[in-house]
């Protein structure tokens, strides 16, 4: 067992946006989740780490992976859980109640608050009222930066180095939080990017500029063989159907791209392919038994990342 790490620059941080950390940071939470990891392998459950501790989920989005995720890596390091699932409808939301009211009230019950919620910037809301951290994890078409850490830790652990890659992004990438966070992160590493979507769904200017402003070197196509052609990494994600107010737009962008094994075949050797997750036709079924498909074995990652986040921001590593 290696030691327990004493480089925890996250005591006490709100996990709000990507930008936030450094690349010295960031690399901390994976070294941390890679520990995580291994106890997973030696098969020593719970940790008692964050026993004592409580961690309030509180989503104002549908979500399975992020909410189980985190719930489940509270549960792995020994703390408890309190959750509201579907807060739209059941928290005092539906009475009225503020972002700013709610954490007041929030942070009596827990030390660690993981909200997600529709509107860009709520969770930067609930931090500034909040004494406790406060991690983002989903603010509508935002960001998501729990996410960018554990594709990160995808990435590296399929791949074996984060250096030197090239990336393509294929999608929703206007609506999609999670190509915003991950964008900026892999600038971090010296990624190349290859943006795929159809021009009404590219990426939001702010992340092209901030992207520029680092040095990454991206371009923006169509073309969805073209932009796999060079790619290490196919990071593809769902057309976001609760972000068009029009369901005609929406259907006019569905099932533009869709991944199958012969595409994946035709791809560069060894191209890992990376989903968010859910997926709904952007991958198709037959991709799923090639090794090439590390979308399951992401959201399994995920626990441990979490986990990392989790312990450093409760100061217990
Ligand atoms: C993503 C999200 O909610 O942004 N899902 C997730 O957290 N794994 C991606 C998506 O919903 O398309």
């Amino acid at each position: 067992m290696k030691p327990i790490q004493s480089y925890n620059p996250l005591v006490g941080r709100d996990v709000l946006s990507i930008a936030d950390f450094t690349k010295d940071e960031i690399s901390a939470v994976l070294a941390q989740a890679a520990r995580f990891e291994s106890r997973l392998m030696q098969d020593r459950w719970p940790l008692q780490l964050l026993s004592g501790r409580i961690c309030a989920t509180v989503f104002y989005e549908p979500s399975t992976r992020t909410r189980l995720s985190f719930e489940s890596a509270m549960h792995r390091l020994g703390g408890s859980v309190i959750s509201v699932a579907d807060a739209l409808q059941s928290s005092s939301a539906v009475k009225g109640e503020t972002i700013y009211d709610s954490a007041r009230m929030i942070e009596c019950y827990a030390d660690v608050i993981v909200q997600r919620h529709p509107a860009v910037g709520s969770a930067h809301d609930m931090a500034d009222a909040s004494s406790v951290p406060v991690i983002n994890a989903g603010d509508g078409t935002g960001e998501h930066p729990s996410q960018a850490m554990l594709d990160l830790f995808t990435i590296e652990h399929e791949r074996g180095s984060l250096e030197g890659l090239t990336v393509a992004m294929v999608g929703d990438l206007k609506n999609g939080r999670t190509v915003h966070s991950l964008s900026q992160a892999l600038a971090m590493w010296g990624a190349e990017l290859v943006l795929v979507s159809p021009p009404p769904l590219s990426m939001p200017e702010d992340v092209l500029d901030d992207l520029s402003a680092r040095g990454v070197r991206f371009t923006q196509t169509q073309d969805l063989c073209e932009g796999l052609a060079r790619a290490d990494v196919a990071y593809i994600t769902r057309v976001q159907k609760e972000r068009f107010e029009d369901p005609a737009d929406y259907l006019r962008f569905k099932g533009l791209y869709v991944i199958d094994a012969q595409t994946v075949r035709a791809a560069k050797e060894g191209m890992i392919v990376m989903h968010p997750l859910p997926r709904v036709d952007e991958i198709a079924r037959d991709v799923d038994d090639l090794p090439n498909a590390a979308y399951f074995r992401q959201a399994r990652y995920a626990v441990f990342v979490r986990m990392a986040l989790l312990a450093m921001v409760l100061g217990a590593v």
